[in-house]
């Protein structure tokens, strides 16, 4: 059976990441780990730990990426909630066997890692990312 074993990130959307890490990295003394490409989100990521989760701030890269889609709608803020699941096709075909909707259906593969999106419309309004290190 395929388990969600906890939070792994939650993601903020940001029209600039420097301007955006300051209150995490200055006020809250929180360090930076590291700044990554995610080619396939059209976005660049700031990776700053805290405690066994992180907080990820996510700028857009193109115009027409879906974080800045999210930005023009909704402004800056809450984006999503990455739950890290030890099984993440066995955790899809259980969602998708519960009538939940899924925004990717097959997992996004980056570097060390899968992941997929699961509908707000099915969460109560929360995108949710599903994640499984590899
Ligand atoms: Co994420």
């Amino acid at each position: 059976m395929a388990k969600i074993l906890k939070i792994n990130h939650i993601g903020i959307a940001v029209s600039d990441s420097e301007t955006a890490s300051s209150f995490w990295s200055n006020a809250l003394e929180l360090p930076v780990d590291h700044v990554e490409d995610v080619a396939a989100q059209k976005s660049k990521v700031t990776f700053i730990p805290v405690g066994g989760s992180e907080i990820e701030l996510v700028q857009a890269m193109t115009e027409d990426s879906t974080i800045a889609k999210f930005i023009t709608d909704r402004g800056p803020g809450m984006h999503h909630i990455c739950l890290e699941t030890d099984d993440i096709l066995g955790m899809l075909a259980q969602l998708k066997e519960k009538g939940i909707r899924l925004i990717n259906e097959v997992p996004l593969k980056e570097p060390g890692r899968l992941m997929a999106f699961v509908h707000p419309k099915s969460t109560g309004g929360v995108l949710v990312e599903l994640y499984q290190v590899i």
